[in-house]
């Protein structure tokens, strides 16, 4: 059996433990030397592959690979790049194989959410019909948990985790002023068009938090919100918001979008807390205080979820198992056998099957009146945030590894991408 280089990228929205499935992809290969040369990691993503601007991770030393499971953020850079469809830009995909021939790739691993899915699904398949066979294999990532086929998403666990422990611990806060000041606090969270992040709020409401919850999967009633608000602080004399980016009006409008869109066509949401908290001032006349937790929450490896970045890392480990067995076009899942005692084992799923879905909040996880979780919804939460995973800690600050990322020499001439 030859010996064939691998290609590792980061794509999409990075998370706390993305840096995991990489240290579980690369330490993988390195177990398998034999049949895997070096991983070579794109610098940014897809475009590092198109631009043949390639990392080589083999000249990082097995400590700091071994910190990426701590690290947050894409080691390597990330991108929102969408490849066009084979009709518009054939090119991209023979630019894509002329590098992967250069540098005798022949294991591709893409680590992202649906969008990047999508991806991988296009470059395995034009790879087969160009000739120049490749293994691609997704190794699953997205705070949004929104992929289908698998349980939950790495990176999820762990903004669930910095949710429910940031909307405890302001709520404290919140209870303490409300005799004489602040009474309604609201905390935007990210999660786009699924609830699942948000829903992670309504953990705090176990430790006794009066919790709203705003998810997209339930259109927004103003008046019903406001007379749930005016109730609890009626009867705590404060209450909480988690309101999703993704809360949207009836007619489909968010409450909040800032006006661009990404590569993906994705609009670019945020600012639902200050319109919420404004609201709740006008009609009720509360002292309010927002948030939005915005990359805070998707960076905090501080806090994050051990039961996450343990299967972050093995997820990672997977792919490389997936493409050593002669697997292509698969994502490795969580198959969740049991919620307690928290259960699981590692699948697979075809990529065609993952790729452009999107799975959302099941209403029955959503409490009835719909401004909370469920017992279901709870079940399904609690085991992602259990543990801690804390980093080493050093004059007070996380010791976070910043990679060398030494480029690999190019051997194609260059290559203009498309905007
Ligand atoms: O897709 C993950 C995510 O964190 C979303 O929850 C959020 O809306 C988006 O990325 C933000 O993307 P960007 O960092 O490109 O602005």
């Amino acid at each position: 059996m030859p010996t064939l280089n691998a290609f590792y990228a980061q794509s999409g929205g990075v998370t706390s433990v993305i840096n995991a499935s990489a240290a579980g992809v690369i330490e993988t290969a390195r177990r398998h030397a034999d049949r895997i040369g070096t991983v070579y990691a794109g610098r940014n993503g897809i475009l590092g592959a198109l631009a043949e601007d390639l990392i080589d991770t083999g000249l990082e030393s097995a400590a700091a690979i071994a910190a990426l499971r701590t690290t947050p953020a894409g080691a390597f850079g990330s991108c929102r790049y969408k490849l066009k469809s084979l009709e518009k830009n054939r090119r991209e995909y023979e630019r894509l194989i002329e590098v992967f021939k250069a540098h005798g790739i022949g294991y591709f691993f893409y680590n992202g959410g649906g969008d990047s899915a999508d991806t991988c699904f296009k470059v395995s398949q034009l790879s087969q019909s160009m000739g120049y066979p490749l293994q691609a294999i997704h190794v699953p990532k997205t705070i949004d948990n929104d992929l289908p086929l698998t349980d939950c998403c790495p990176g999820f666990g762990s903004v669930a985790k910095y949710v429910a422990v940031s909307t405890l611990e302001a709520s404290l806060d919140v209870r303490s002023m409300a005799a004489t000041s602040t009474k309604v606090f609201v905390l935007e969270v990210m999660g786009r068009h699924a609830g699942w992040i948000a829903a992670a709020g309504g953990l705090a409401a176990d430790h006794g938090i009066p919790v709203v919850i705003l998810f997209p999967e339930i259109p927004f009633d103003q008046p019903a919100f406001l007379a749930r608000v005016d109730a609890l602080v009626k009867h705590h004399g404060y209450c909480t918001v988690v309101v999703s980016e993704g809360a949207h009006h009836p007619d489909g409008s968010f409450l909040a979008e800032q006006g661009s869109k990404d590569a993906f066509g994705h609009a670019q949401l945020g600012g639902a807390a200050p319109v919420v908290a404004q609201m709740v001032k006008e009609a009720l006349g509360y002292k309010f205080h927002w948030a939005v937790a915005d990359y805070l929450q998707r960076s905090a490896r501080h806090i994050a979820s051990a039961a996450d970045a343990r299967q972050a890392y093995e997820l990672g480990q997977r792919a490389v198992e997936l493409a050593l067995e002669g697997k292509n076009a698969v994502m490795p899942t969580v198959e969740r056998t049991s919620d307690s005692p928290y259960e699981y084992r590692i699948g697979s799923a075809p990529l065609d099957q993952v790729a452009n879905a999107e799975k959302f909040m099941p209403r029955d996880y959503i409490s009835a009146d719909g401004y909370g979780i469920s017992d279901k919804g709870r079940a399904y939460l609690l085991p992602l945030i259990q543990g801690e995973d804390y980093p080493a800690y050093r004059d007070g600050l996380p010791v976070y590894v910043t990679l060398q990322n030494h480029p690999v020499a190019k051997k194609l001439p260059a290559f203009e991408i498309a905007k």
